[in-house]
């Protein structure tokens, strides 16, 4: 008898998996069945994870380098989701931090991490959603934050990023979601990883109660791509707290265009007939 070698899962391509929560999905995704591409800058760290994880599961796991802020390498990364058909999962999720106040930026740290944070994952999200469209598979999740939905927190370039992230993947999901290809994304609170030192907070001035071990978080957030959901909160206790604030939103969505301004700018008197 022949035995035929089916994969249920093709490979899983993800971004900054040599450390934190991409190293994290990279374990959980290579215990699931999924065949991996580990990209990030670290060629040594993302072979030492390439070998525990072929050794541990059995899949195959590919090391592909590359610095997302750097045009050729991201064209190249561009050009193997647009190539390789077995690729049907990839989560975006290399991104970068940067504390500090706004007047305390320069303008090559703005540039490095709008890069990183928006032109990759936008590019990157653009390579996977044609591949995926083509082939009516595929699933791509986002990695945003919590800072994006919270000006308050006073981490404004940081949270830009974030919160262009869930605006591109609730609209990605509008215009191509459905019809076999899945969108999600993940808003992380505080989560135990190098980004802190790499931004250079220091992480024991972490709120212990209010920062999150990134096994759980990982878990959280696959647990909501099973359930199907778009936007995942791993912290939020109740989920219709976010559908009413995207209700609110949508109850604003008729009015949000029209032909004469509101009355209270009074740029045009209403006339009496
Ligand atoms: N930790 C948190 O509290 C938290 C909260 C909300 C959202 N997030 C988001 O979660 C994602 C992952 O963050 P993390 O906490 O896991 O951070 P991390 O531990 O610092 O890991 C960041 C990963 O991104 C990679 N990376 C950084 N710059 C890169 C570049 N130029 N090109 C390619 N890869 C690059 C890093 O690898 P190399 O250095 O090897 O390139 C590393 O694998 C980010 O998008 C972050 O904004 C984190």
């Amino acid at each position: 008898m022949t035995q035929t070698h089916t994969h249920t899962h093709g490979a899983a391509l993800v971004t900054g998996a040599s450390a934190g929560i991409g190293a994290t999905y990279a374990d959980r995704l290579a215990k699931r069945g999924h065949d991996l591409i580990l990209v990030a800058r670290d060629a040594a760290r993302l072979e030492e994870l390439a070998t525990r994880l072929r050794a541990e599961t059995g899949v195959n796991v590919e090391v592909f380098r590359a610095d997302l802020t750097d045009p050729a390498d991201l064209t190249g990364l561009e050009d193997r989701l647009a190539q390789d058909s077995t690729i049907d999962l990839v989560v975006n999720n290399a991104g970068a931090a940067l504390f500090g106040g706004f007047l305390e930026h320069g303008p090559e740290q703005i540039e490095n991490l709008i890069r990183l944070n928006v032109v990759a994952v936008t590019r990157l999200a653009n390579a996977a959603a044609k591949a995926f469209n083509a082939r009516s598979r595929g699933t791509l999740i986002n990695v945003g934050s919590v800072v994006g939905l919270l000006p308050e927190y006073r981490s404004v370039v940081y949270g830009a990023t974030k919160a262009f992230v869930l605006y591109l993947t609730q609209g990605l999901n509008e215009e191509i979601g459905g019809a076999g290809v899945t969108f999600q994304v993940v808003l992380p609170g505080a989560t135990r990883t190098e980004i802190w030192e790499r931004s250079g907070r220091d992480p024991s001035t972490l709120d212990p109660d209010r920062t999150m071990d990134v096994d759980e978080l990982v878990d959280a957030a696959l647990a909501g791509l099973d359930k199907g959901e778009l936007v995942t909160i791993p912290s939020l206790p109740d989920p219709a707290d976010w559908d009413a604030f995207q209700a609110t939103r949508l109850k604003m969505a008729p009015n949000l265009s029209k032909a004469h301004p509101a009355v209270r700018y009074g740029v045009r008197v209403p006339v009496d007939t």
